[in-house]
């Protein structure tokens, strides 16, 4: 077992047996003498644990436990009451204490209790990163904006999540066009269900079909097995669609008649299978144009824009800018855990002055970045490579050639670190659950708090195979 403790109590013997037992535990144990040295010791973050005695000279067990509740909700605190004070122990719990220790107690009673609050503790925290990782930005609240055109758009949403009508989402890269997918799905009785995404650019024809429609065993060359496809897997839920304009026009007859009929068949299959799916679709591309062009049909053009969601370019709604500026920082923060950083008055000016091509995320990876990488409490104009002023840079480029395509470098490689480690991250996490469960995936996600469709989907992403785990575990 891993995990910080502090153990606080002024009997020297009571100290130095706990320290012993749980150090042979595993855990890492800090001791605190009194009750003002531990709240000297508590910080954020610098506690799994504190075990405090309740009645000592000075600060008392129950202040020790208020103090550590107000600078670290996650620290856990178990209380060392005297035998026959059930009532303070009560009252302890009602303080935020997760549990109490009646003395005289054993080894073992304690060995048994800290493990299942330091599990409970762990299982939280990855419970709570995991949430935020996978289902990342969903949900209304998360959409920032109070520009006139971010207003209108959550009016939108509000009057047609609940429905099953289809939304065409639409606004250039980095709009937040997949953010508004999922508010429309989490904010629809469908929500318990799985939000499936298609991405149809750069795919063939066939892969598209089997894609969206699965197939048959021997349906073409390589189909070895039966696959299930988007449509069966978003059954009861919402199938996300991204970038739709490059749906191929062959495809396009097929997805329609899904669309009208609420029926699919399997490529190489006969059979039709009823499917129950709300279709969100997006794009960042001239359709009019494409249907003009004959690229794309008009029945279907229609029938996916019942209603139109656009999303205007970051530049069109500048007022935004500090607003987003200030969810990315915290955000940030928070996620990579360091101090919070402001913007200089001349950074945020550049900030918003800025073209952003790749609107919300460029704005985003940029803060990131500059969040972690600057080296003073204030973010400057210099810590945000493709803000700075385009004089600046210019002579910047001028004086040391190649520094331009350098800071680029930077962007990119952060950005692909970055996702590394969530991905390794949710790997080990998602890995470890189903060890957990011999391969089960709804005990799994139960117990992590996932709908099982998401954490499937989540799991054929990542390509883990819970059969794998489950066969190997024997
Ligand atoms: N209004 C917003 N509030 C908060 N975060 C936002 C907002 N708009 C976009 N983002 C963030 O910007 C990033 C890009 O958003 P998203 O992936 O939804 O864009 P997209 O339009 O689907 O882009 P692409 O066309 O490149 O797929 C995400 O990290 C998202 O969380
Ligand atoms: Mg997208």
């Amino acid at each position: 077992m891993t995990g910080r403790v502090l153990i606080v109590d002024d009997e020297n013997a009571m100290r130095l047996a706990l320290k012993a037992l749980l150090g042979k535990e595993g855990y890492e144990v800090e001791t605190a003498a009194s009750g003002e040295e531990a709240i000297g010791r508590i910080q954020p973050g610098s506690f799994h644990l504190i075990i405090t005695d309740l009645s000592m000279r000075g600060v008392t067990g129950m202040q020790v436990l208020e103090h550590a509740r107000r600078v670290d909700t996650d620290c856990a605190v178990i209380m060392i009451t005297a035998y026959g004070s059930e009532k303070i122990a009560v009252q302890a719990m009602k303080l935020g204490a997760v549990d109490y220790l009646p003395k005289p107690f054993d080894n073992d009673e304690v060995r048994v209790v800290v493990r299942r609050v330091m599990e409970t503790g762990q299982l939280r925290r990855e419970h709570r990163r995991l949430l935020e990782q996978v289902q990342g930005d969903f949900g209304f609240e998360h959409i920032v904006g109070r520009s006139p055109a971010m207003g209108h758009m959550f009016d939108t949403i509000a009057k047609v999540a609940d429905t099953d009508i289809t939304v065409l989402i639409r606004g250039e890269s980095g709009t937040g066009k997949e953010l508004v997918a999922n508010a429309l799905h989490y904010r629809s009785p469908r929500r318990g269900k799985a939000m499936v995404k298609m991405n149809c650019a750069a795919l063939s024809r066939e892969l598209v079909e089997s894609e969206l429609f699965g197939h048959e065993r021997g349906a073409f060359t390589g189909a070895v097995t039966r696959r299930e496809g988007k449509f069966e897997a978003a059954d009861g839920g919402t199938l996300f669609l991204d970038e739709v304009g490059d749906m191929p026009l062959e495809t396009q007859a097929k997805f329609l008649r899904a669309l009208q009929e609420r029926e699919i068949e399997r490529v190489g299959g006969n059979q039709s299978l009823k499917v129950d799916v709300r279709v969100l679709a997006a794009t960042n591309q001239d359709l009019e144009g494409a249907v003009r062009a004959g690229r794309f049909r008009e029945d279907l053009y229609y029938r996916l824009r019942v209603v139109e969601l656009a999303i205007p370019p970051l530049a069109e709604r500048r007022e935004d800018i500090p607003l987003l500026i200030d969810r990315f920082l915290r955000h940030a923060a928070e996620r990579f855990n360091r101090p919070i950083k402001t913007l200089t008055p001349a950074a945020m000016r550049a900030c918003v002055e800025h073209e952003w091509k790749g609107n919300v995320r460029e704005l985003r990876s940029a803060v990131e970045q500059a969040l972690l990488l600057a080296p003073g409490a204030e973010i400057e104009v210099g810590d945000l490579p493709h803000v700075a002023p385009a004089a600046t840079r210019l002579a910047a480029q001028a004086a040391a050639p190649g520094a331009g395509t350098a800071a680029n470098a930077s962007t990119v490689s952060f950005r692909d670190a970055k996702a590394a480690v969530v991905e390794s991250f949710e790997r080990d996490f998602l890995v470890t659950a189903l060890r957990r469960h011999a391969g089960n995936i709804s005990k799994a996600a139960e117990e992590i708090g996932m709908y099982r469709q998401n954490l499937q989907q989540k799991l054929r992403e990542l390509g883990i195979s819970a059969e794998e785990i489950g066969t190997a575990d024997e």
